[in-house]
C-alpha cells in the first residue's frame, strides 16, 4: 500500500518514521515533508492547505491511506473531501476539528457535557470582557477563539495586561479573525499532561501518557512555545488520574461530540491540568501533539498502520496497542529568537554523528535542504528523541545526541524530563 502523510514538521517526520516500519507499506509520500522525511519517503511539494492538489495527487498515485498531521487541513475539511472521493484518510473531519479550531465551541461543549474545565466566559465586546476580568481577578487567562499556532493564549498577571490582550485580540490586531472572539478563563495551577487517544467515534483507545514543556526556558520560565520537548510515560498520570481522564474527559467528550452530530474520528488530544486528584481540561487538539508524537511513536511497539486504517475505516473493534517498556524523551532544538522572530538559513552540523547513536532519532522539524547541507528554516528545528530503560537514561541519551548537533544561535531547554525524575 502507498501512504501519504500530510505535513512537514517533527510530528510528520515521526509519523513517516513509524509508518516506514510497517510491512503493509510499500511507499510513503510526504507533503510537503522536510529533509528528515526525505530519508524515508518521497517529498511532494504540495502545501497542507492545498486540498484539491492533495486530492488529485492521492487519486493519481492510488494512495491507500492518507494521514493528516496538522490542524489546518483538518479544519479546512481535508478528511471530508477525501472521504467524498472514496479515499481513506486518518484525521478528524471538519465538523469534529472544530473542537480545536474554536476554543469557544470547545468550552461550551465541555460545559454542556460536564467535562471538567476552568470557569470561563466568551466575549466579542471589550466592555463585557473587562467586567468579567474584574469579577474574576488575576491572574487570568485570555485566549483567541480561533487557530493561532499555539500563540493565542495570554496568561495575564495584571488587570492592564488582561485588558490589553482583550483589546488587541478583539480589534483584530493580534490574531486577525481568530481573535474576533475571546475566551477568558480562570487561571489553573498544577502540572500539565498531554492525554491522547485514538477514537472511532465510539470506542476510545488511549495512547501512553506524555508531558510537553511549553515555556521556552528552563524551569517553565519565559513565553509559551509550540513545545520545547516532551517525554513519555508521564508519572503525573497515575492509574487513578488515567481512569478519571478516560471517564470524565475522553468518554464525555467523544459521546458529547456524537450527540452534537459531530462524531469524532481520529486522535483526540486533551491538554490536562492535574492538581492532586483534580483533572481539568485546558484545551483539545484534533491531532497528535508536536513534540509529544515523537516520544510516543518511539515507544509504540505495535504497527501503527492497522490502527490508523481502523480509525479511517470507522471501527477500532479488536484493535489493541502495545508499548515498549522503555521511556522516551524528545529535546527540541530551536533557532535563535524563537518563539519570537527567529534566524533562518544556518547550516546544521553534527547530524551524521548523531544518526550513529543507538536508540536515538533526530526528527527534523524546521529544516531545509540547501547547497551547503541541511539548514535551519523554522523556529523549532529538530527534535532529538531517545529511548532508555528509565526516564533518566532516556534523558542522558537524548542530551548526548544534542551535544553533537549545533548551529549559530541554537537553543534548547536543559531540563526536559526533570519533572518525571522529581516525582
Ligand atoms: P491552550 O492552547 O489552551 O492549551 O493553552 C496553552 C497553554 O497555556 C497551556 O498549555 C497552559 O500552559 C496555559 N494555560 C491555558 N489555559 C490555562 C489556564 N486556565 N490556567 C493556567 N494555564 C493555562
Ligand atoms: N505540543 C503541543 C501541541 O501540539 O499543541
Amino acid at each position: 500500500m502507498k501512504v501519504l502523510v500530510v505535513g512537514g514538521g517533527g510530528r510528520e517526520h515521526a509519523l513517516v518514521w513509524k509508518i516506514a516500519q510497517s510491512p503493509l507499506v510499500d511507499k510513503i509520500f510526504c507533503a510537503p515533508g522536510n529533509p528528515g522525511t526525505a530519508q524515508l519517503a518521497e517529498n511532494v511539494q504540495i502545501a497542507v492547505d492545498d486540498l484539491q492538489g492533495l486530492l488529485e495527487f492521492a487519486k493519481r498515485e492510488n494512495i491507500g491511506l492518507t494521514v493528516v498531521g496538522p490542524e489546518l487541513p483538518l479544519s479546512l475539511g481535508l478528511v471530508d473531501l477525501f472521504e467524498e472521493h472514496g479515499l481513506k484518510a486518518f484525521g478528524a473531519r471538519k465538523k469534529a476539528a472544530l473542537i480545536e479550531a474554536s476554543k469557544a465551541f470547545s468550552k461550551d461543549l465541555m460545559q454542556k457535557y460536564q467535562v471538567p474545565t476552568a470557569a470561563y466566559g466568551v466575549f466579542t465586546e471589550v466592555d463585557a470582557a473587562v467586567s468579567f476580568i474584574d469579577q474574576t481577578g488575576i491572574p487570568i487567562v485570555v485566549k483567541a477563539d480561533g487557530l493561532a499556532a499555539g500563540k493565542g493564549v495570554i496568561i495575564a498577571q495584571s488587570r492592564e495586561e488582561a485588558v490589553a490582550a482583550v483589546v488587541d485580540m478583539l480589534s483584530g490586531n493580534a490574531f486577525g479573525a481568530a481573535g474576533s472572539r475571546v475566551v477568558i478563563e480562570e487561571f489553573l495551577t498544577g502540572e500539565e499532561a498531554s492525554f491522547l487517544a485514538f477514537t472511532d467515534g465510539t470506542r476510545i483507545i488511549p495512547l501512553a501518557s506524555a508531558q510537553d514543556h511549553k515555556a521556552v526556558f528552563d524551569g517553565d520560565l519565559g513565553p509559551n512555545t509550540g513545545g520545547m520537548g516532551a517525554y513519555s510515560p508521564a508519572p503525573v498520570v497515575t492509574p487513578a488520574i488515567h481512569e478519571k481522564a478516560m471517564a470524565e474527559v475522553m468518554r464525555r467528550t467523544v459521546d458529547g461530540m456524537a450527540a452534537e452530530g459531530r462524531p469524532y474520528r481520529g486522535v483526540l488530544y486533551a491538554g490536562l491540568m492535574i492538581d492532586g486528584d483534580s483533572v481539568k481540561t485546558l484545551e483539545f487538539n484534533a491531532r497528535f501533539g508536536d513534540p509529544e508524537c515523537q516520544p510516543l511513536l518511539m515507544r509504540m511497539k505495535s504497527d501503527i498502520v492497522p490502527i490508523l486504517m481502523a480509525v479511517a475505516q470507522g471501527s477500532l473493534e479488536g484493535v489493541e496497542i502495545e508499548w515498549h517498556d522503555k521511556a522516551a524523551v524528545c529535546v527540541v532544538l530551536a533557532a535563535e529568537g524563537y518563539p519570537g522572530d527567529y534566524r533562518k538559513g544556518d547550516r546544521i552540523s553534527g547530524l551524521e554523528q548523531a544518526a550513529e547513536l543507538d536508540q536515538l532519532v533526530v526528527f527534523h522539524a524546521g529544516t531545509k535542504g540547501a547547497q551547503e547541507g541541511v539548514v535551519t528554516s523554522g523556529g523549532r528545528v529538530l527534535g532529538v528523541t531517545a529511548l532508555g530503560a528509565s526516564v533518566q537514561e532516556a534523558i542522558d541519551r537524548a542530551y548526548q545526541g544534542v551535544a553533537l548537533v549545533s548551529w549559530p544561535g541554537m537553543h534548547y531547554r536543559r531540563d526536559i524530563g526533570a519533572k518525571a525524575i522529581n516525582r
